[in-house]
C-alpha cells in the first residue's frame, strides 16, 4: 500500500457556526476557528474539516448554498477565509471544506432563473434543476408526481406556479436538487471546486454523495429512497470530478454516503478506482434503534444499546476494504446525537464513559475523526421546549410524529434524545458566559452545563478527558505504523456489553478491553493468547483470562512482537 498523509492524519470537525465566535454576534465564524487552531494542534489533530462556509440564507446551517463563490457574512468574508488558510499553514495544519453537489438554495441564482419563465436564461438554467408536472388523482386535483419522502420528513416535490410544475428537493423545499445530468451544471461546479482548490484547502468533504443521479421514469414510491439513492451512475460524476480535479491537485476527499454495498464501497475508496479516499458510513452510528410504537419510527424510536451492531459494522467495513482502500473511524457528527449520551453515560460515569469509549475508538486502524467537543465529552442538551430547537428537520418530524398519534411528551422526548441540535449547541470553552463562545447570545441555546464542562475545567487535569484525547491522538499520530495501519481482529464480537479487541502492527500489538455497561461485567479471553502483553494506559488491571471490568471501564495492552 502506498502511504499517503492523509492516512495518518487526525482530522477534527468543525461546526462553524458553534465553534467560535470572534466578533461576538452569536454566531462562530472564521476568525474564531483560526484563534483556536494552536488549541486543537496541541491535542493532536492536524487537519480541520469545516462545515459549509459559503453565503446561504441557512435553511439548513449552510448546506443550502446561495452562492458557492462567496463567504457567508455570518462566517466573515474571502478575506477571513485566507486568513485561516494561512493560520493553518503556519502551523503545518490542513484544511478541508464541505462540497455540497447535490442541492443549492432556492434563492441560488441558478434556481431563481431556473424557476422564472420571463428570464432570458431561463432555458439553460430550468434544467440545471429536476421538474415534474403534477399528476391528477380521481377527482381531477393536481397532486405532486410522486408520494417520494425528503430525509427532512416532507414531501420532496414542491409547486413553481410560473412553469406548472414541481421542482424536486429531497432535503428541505428550500434545497431544490441539481441535475446532474446537465452537463453546463456540471461544468459550472467544476469551476466552483477549482475556484476553492486555488485558494489552498487541502481536500473536501463531499455532502451526500450518493444522492447525485435519481430516477428519471420517477416512479411512483413510498418513501421512494431507492429513487434518488445509490444510482450506479453517481459513481460516474464522482469519478469525473476526482480525475479532473481531486486527483491532479492532490486532495483528501471525504465521500458522504450511507447504506453502501460492499461493490458500492470498493469503487468509493479502492485506490484504483478514482472515486474518493475516505467513507463516511454510518454503520455504527445508530445501534440503538428499533420499533417502539408506530408514531416514532427511524432513527427517532430508541432502544437498547446492541454493542455488538457497533462491533460487526466495523468490522464489516475493515474486511469490505481490505489492503483495497483505507479505513476511517468516527463516533458522529453534527448529524448525530452526542457520543456520551448517546453511547456513554451523562451521570455517574459521565467521564469514565467519556474516556472508555476515546480508548475504544482511537486504537482502532484507518484515519481519525474527532467531532467539536468530543473531547471534553460535550452531552446532549436536554431542551425542554421545542421552540428552543432550530434544526429545519426537527419541526417537519415532530409535527409528523404528532399527526401520527404521538403524545405531545413521547414526540418531545424523542426529539429530545435524537435531534441533530444536540451536537450543535456552541462549543463549551470556559465557564464565563456563554461557555465563552460569544459573549452576545448564541444563535442556539448553550448547554447548561457548560460551568461544569468545558476546555478550561480540563486543560490542566492531568485525568481529564480532554487530556486523555490529548494522549490518544498524539499516541495514534506516534505510533502510526502500529496503531492506524493495524489490522484489527474482534474479541467475543457477539458479546453485547463488551468491546474488545487486538489491533496488530507491524512491530506492536494493541489489546484493548472495554465496559460499555454501567454495571460489571465479565470478559473471557480464554481464546486469545495474550502473551506479551503489558498494561499500557487506562484503568490499571493486570490481565488475566477473565478479567472483571467495572463499569464503562478500559484497558489497552501492548506488546513487542518478537
Ligand atoms: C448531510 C449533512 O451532513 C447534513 O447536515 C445536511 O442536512 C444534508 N447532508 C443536506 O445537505
Amino acid at each position: 500500500m502506498q502511504k499517503k498523509w492523509w492516512m495518518t492524519t487526525n482530522i477534527y470537525q468543525i461546526y462553524l457556526r458553534s465553534f467560535n465566535d470572534s466578533n461576538n454576534d452569536g454566531i462562530g465564524d472564521l476568525l474564531g476557528v483560526a484563534e483556536k487552531l494552536s488549541y486543537l494542534k496541541s491535542i493532536g489533530i492536524e487537519t480541520i474539516w469545516i462545515s459549509p462556509h459559503y453565503d446561504s440564507p441557512m435553511d439548513d446551517n449552510g448546506y443550502d448554498v446561495r452562492d458557492f463563490y462567496s463567504v457567508s457574512s455570518d462566517y466573515g468574508d474571502i478575506k477571513s477565509f485566507k486568513q485561516l488558510i494561512e493560520k493553518a499553514r503556519e502551523l503545518d495544519m490542513k484544511v478541508l471544506v464541505d462540497l455540497v453537489l447535490n442541492h443549492t438554495s432556492d434563492e441560488h441564482e441558478w434556481f431563481k432563473i431556473a424557476k422564472d419563465p420571463t428570464h432570458p436564461l431561463h432555458h439553460k438554467y430550468h434544467d440545471y434543476y429536476i421538474w415534474q408536472k403534477g399528476k391528477r388523482d380521481a377527482d381531477g386535483l393536481m397532486i405532486r408526481p410522486t408520494r417520494w419522502i425528503s430525509w427532512f420528513g416532507g414531501p420532496t416535490w414542491d409547486y413553481n406556479e410560473a412553469t406548472d410544475e414541481y421542482y424536486l428537493h429531497i432535503f428541505s423545499k428550500k434545497m431544490p436538487d441539481l441535475n446532474w445530468r446537465n452537463e453546463d451544471m456540471k461544468n459550472d461546479m467544476k469551476k466552483i471546486i477549482k475556484y476553492w482548490i486555488d485558494l489552498g484547502i487541502d481536500g473536501f468533504r463531499v455532502d451526500a454523495a450518493n444522492h447525485l443521479e435519481k430516477n428519471w421514469d420517477f416512479p411512483d414510491g413510498l418513501p421512494g429512497y431507492e429513487n434518488f439513492s445509490s444510482l450506479p451512475k453517481h459513481h460516474e460524476y464522482i469519478k469525473e470530478l476526482a480525475l479532473e480535479l481531486f486527483e491532479p491537485y492532490n486532495l483528501l476527499t471525504l465521500g458522504e454516503s450511507g447504506g453502501a454495498t460492499k461493490e458500492e464501497v470498493r469503487k468509493y475508496v479502492g485506490f484504483n478506482s478514482h472515486e474518493f479516499n475516505l467513507l463516511i458510513h454510518f454503520g455504527h452510528c445508530w445501534a440503538d434503534t428499533g420499533y417502539t410504537e408506530p408514531a416514532i419510527t427511524g432513527k427517532w424510536s430508541k432502544t437498547e444499546l446492541r454493542v455488538t451492531d457497533i462491533k460487526k459494522s466495523y468490522d464489516h467495513q475493515y474486511q469490505v476494504v481490505g489492503n483495497e482502500g483505507f479505513n476511517l473511524i468516527y463516533w458522529h457528527n453534527h448529524d448525530q446525537p452526542r457520543v456520551v449520551s448517546h453511547y456513554g453515560n451523562t451521570e455517574k460515569y459521565w467521564e469514565k464513559s467519556a474516556k472508555m469509549l476515546a480508548m475504544t475508538l482511537y486504537f482502532m486502524p484507518g484515519t481519525a475523526i474527532v467531532y467539536q467537543g468530543e473531547e471534553i465529552g460535550m452531552t446532549n442538551v436536554l431542551y425542554d421546549d421545542i421552540s428552543d430547537f432550530r434544526d429545519v428537520e426537527v419541526f417537519t418530524e415532530y409535527n409528523n410524529m404528532l399527526n401520527n398519534g404521538a403524545t405531545k411528551e413521547k414526540a418531545l422526548q424523542a426529539i429530545v434524545d435524537r435531534s441533530r441540535d444536540n451536537a450543535r449547541t456552541p462549543m463549551q470553552w470556559n465557564s464565563s458566559i456563554n461557555g465563552g463562545f460569544s459573549k452576545a447570545e448564541p444563535w442556539i441555546k448553550t448547554n447548561y452545563n457548560y460551568k461544569t464542562i468545558n476546555v478550561e475545567n480540563q486543560e490542566y487535569d492531568e485525568n481529564s478527558i480532554l487530556n486523555t484525547y490529548r494522549f490518544i491522538l498524539k499516541h495514534r499520530i506516534a505510533d502510526a505504523k502500529n496503531i492506524v495501519f493495524g489490522k484489527i481482529e474482534f474479541i467475543n464480537i457477539d458479546d453485547n456489553e463488551s468491546y474488545c479487541y487486538i489491533n496488530k502492527g507491524k512491530d506492536k500489538d494493541y489489546l484493548l478491553i472495554a465496559n460499555f455497561r454501567d454495571y460489571e461485567i465479565e470478559i473471557s479471553l480464554k481464546d486469545v493468547s495474550l502473551r506479551g502483553f503489558e498494561y499500557f494506559y487506562g484503568d490499571r488491571v493486570s490481565l488475566k483470562e477473565t478479567m472483571n471490568l467495572k463499569p464503562y471501564e478500559a484497558i489497552l495492552y501492548r506488546r513487542n512482537k518478537a
